[in-house]
């Protein structure tokens, strides 16, 4: 997928699109020569490559770091870049300035979490010529708030909210709509209300597209198994495995072998 334009197609011919995470050079490589149709530079770096307990330790710099290092292995692939916690809520000049770094490492597009307070500032964004994927449901920004990490959505009072942000979200220009942990029924409502094309973790298979951070899909981490996840590969045994070869071969004097040595 080369543009925004590519997210309405894919929804108006039922063809469901498939996002991952990324987070650097190597990985954005393989990606690059995958059939995934767009990559999200998360705030999920803050715990997956540098092993925080939540995304709150993440920032701009950070996040702009990553854009660029993805972008040059993807320039294939759309990048949407997460604006991290806070970045939207100190004022609209300073919301600008986050948005520009992370345009300018790369990103063509920027993710904002939440539509409460937000509405004005996502107007702002799209009419300076930046698309906007909103995200809804469990928004791991305001994890405290939430009181961990819940499925959203589950009384009707809740899910009628969520279905009323996702309808202001795309009256104020989003491009397209994250939903993450909220029931599959309440994800079916909306995928089924909006235009613009809903991409789910944790949402049931009835949205536009699933998201999956890539480390946990490739089964890095042994320690997480939420619901929802699908683990492709067991990524913790399969490295394990690989690191305790080289580590024989090295005591076994067997690595370098001539193969590997210069004459
Ligand atoms: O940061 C992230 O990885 C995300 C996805 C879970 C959608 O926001």
């Amino acid at each position: 997928m080369k543009s925004i334009l590519d997210f309405q197609k894919k929804k108006l011919i039922k063809e469901k699109i498939s996002m991952i995470t990324c987070y650097d050079y190597s990985f954005a490589r393989i990606i690059a020569e995958t059939k995934i149709d767009c990559i999200l530079v998360g705030d999920s770096s803050a715990q997956v490559m540098h092993g925080h307990n939540t995304t709150l330790n993440s920032s701009t710099a950070v996040i702009a770091l990553h854009t660029a290092a993805v972008a040059k292995g993807s320039p294939n692939k759309f990048l949407i870049a997460d604006m991290p916690f806070l970045s939207t809520r100190k004022g609209l000049k300073n919301s600008m300035d986050q948005v520009e770094k992370l345009m300018k490492a790369g990103a063509q597009a920027v993710k904002i979490e939440g539509a409460e307070g937000h509405l004005e500032l996502i107007k702002h964004i799209v009419e300076s010529g930046v698309p906007v994927m909103g995200h809804l449901g469990l928004t791991p920004q305001s994890i405290h708030q939430i009181g961990g990490p819940k499925v959203q959505g589950k009384a009707q009072e809740a899910a009628d909210k969520i279905l009323a942000d996702s309808v202001a979200l795309e009256k104020a220009g989003c491009f397209s709509l994250v939903l993450e942990c909220v029931p599959n029924d309440l994800a079916k409502k909306i995928t089924a209300a909006l235009k613009i094309p809903t991409i789910g973790i944790g949402a049931g298979s009835s949205t536009d597209g699933q998201v999956l951070v890539l480390q946990d899909m490739l089964g890095m981490n042994k320690d997480f198994k939420p619901k929802f996840l699908k683990k492709y590969l067991n990524g913790f045994d399969l490295i394990s495995e690989a690191l305790n070869s080289y580590v024989t071969e090295v005591k076994n004097a067997e690595f370098p072998s001539k193969e590997q040595s210069y004459e």
